[in-house]
């Protein structure tokens, strides 16, 4: 298949890449390279033999879209692009909407007006909100969120599905992701935070690096094994393969399916430092803090759904999760560069 992959050149689209590549497929990259670098062509390039083509082009600007799809006829849309912040999404939910929301909607136009019939869209556990209990299913539906990020990723849910009612033909796989972490094991694609992370694994990278000086372990109250939040790590390359399957699920399908990525298994904050320590070889020092606003105690995936309709199940552990994560740090002090 030819396939537009928007935010290709971010953390999770880049994988999807080449793993895209190294199935047969052909995609071509569209980024306005906010969050990404352009470096990042070359290391897909080197990953696979194959340069992606390239547009850089904001979802906003409806002109641009518009030549991508006059100079190219895709089979399928995977829609990495998009902002992620939780804290920044509270502090500017305009900018969020806009890009998450008014920008996905000029690309559902494009892909309405040619002709391009499946879609596969990240959204996020965070539609869960804190309504149901572990394992999260896809039967439950949408609980409430809690910042402009979530709630676009549920709005964009609605509207895929309402798009797949009304245009005949058309396929969709909306992907919740549980916790993607990891990155390439050749060390040539991770995660490259802007600024201090707000994540665990990338504020542990850093402590690791020696650019924090300690975790701040957010609760150890909570009603789990060790008293710190719970979470479904997933390696990054499983989350691509995943996209794979998706994609090629939904070429063969019409209608709209909302399906978990995760490992369907949950770790606590001390378990991922200690998985994390045993990779770097350090002790690495926390500190406990107040609990985060809009956290919950427990998260992780049922994953029947995804084994059943795309024979997805994960590989990869959280011991390698970590290894792979800290190889990218040390290959890469100062990101892509
Ligand atoms: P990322 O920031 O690394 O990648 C997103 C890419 O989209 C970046 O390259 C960025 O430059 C690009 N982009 C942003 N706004 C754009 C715009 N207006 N026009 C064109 N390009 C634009 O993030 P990621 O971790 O790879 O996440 C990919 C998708 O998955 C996002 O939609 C994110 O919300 C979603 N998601 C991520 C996680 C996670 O933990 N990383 C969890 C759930 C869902
Ligand atoms: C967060 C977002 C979620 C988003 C996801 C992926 C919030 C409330 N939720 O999920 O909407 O989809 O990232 O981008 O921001 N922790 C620490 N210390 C840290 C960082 C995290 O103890 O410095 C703990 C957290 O309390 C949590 C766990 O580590 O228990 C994982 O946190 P994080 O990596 O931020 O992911 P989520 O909170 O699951």
């Amino acid at each position: 298949m030819n396939i537009l992959v928007t935010g290709g050149t971010g953390f999770i689209g880049s994988h999807t890449c080449v793993e895209l590549l190294n199935n047969g497929h052909q995609v071509v990259i569209l980024d306005n390279l906010y969050n990404s670098n352009i470096h990042v062509l070359e290391r897909i390039g080197k990953l696979t033999g194959v340069t992606p083509k390239f547009y850089e082009t904001d979802i906003r600007d409806k002109e641009g879209l518009k030549k991508v799809f006059e100079e190219n006829r895709f089979d399928a849309c995977i829609h990495f692009a998009g902002l992620k912040a939780v804290g920044e999404s509270v502090s500017k939910p305009l900018f969020y909407y806009q890009n998450n929301i008014e920008g996905s909607l000029n690309l559902y136009e494009c892909l309405i007006a040619y002709g391009v019939k499946n879609i596969v869209f990240s959204s996020s556990a965070t539609v869960y909100g804190d309504n149901f209990e572990a394992p999260f299913k896809e039967e439950y539906g949408r609980g409430t969120t809690t910042n402009p990020y979530g709630s676009t990723k549920l709005m964009n849910e609605i509207i895929i599905e309402d798009l797949c009612k009304a245009n005949e033909g058309m396929s969709a796989v909306l992907l919740r992701y549980f916790n993607p972490i990891g990155a390439h094991e050749s060390g040539l694609l991770g995660e490259v935070p802007n600024g201090i992370p707000n994540n665990l694994v990338p504020y542990i990278a850093r402590v690791a690096e020696g650019k924090l000086d300690r975790l701040n372990v957010f609760g150890d109250d909570y009603d789990t094994v060790d008293g710190t939040g719970v979470r479904d790590y997933i390696h990054v390359v499983d989350l691509a393969r995943a996209h794979v399957k998706a994609v090629e699920y939904a070429d063969k399908h019409t209608g709209c399916e909302v399906i978990n990525v995760g490992s369907g298994k949950g770790y606590s904050v001390l378990e991922v430092l200690h998985a994390y320590e045993k990779a770097c070889g350090k002790t690495l020092p926390y500190v406990v803090a107040p609990r985060r606003p809009g956290d919950i105690a427990t998260s992780y995936a049922a994953t029947d759904k995804a084994k059943e309709l795309l024979g997805f199940e994960t590989e990869y552990d959280i011991e390698k999760m970590c290894a792979d994560s800290y190889h990218f740090s040390v290959m890469n002090p100062n990101g892509i560069e």
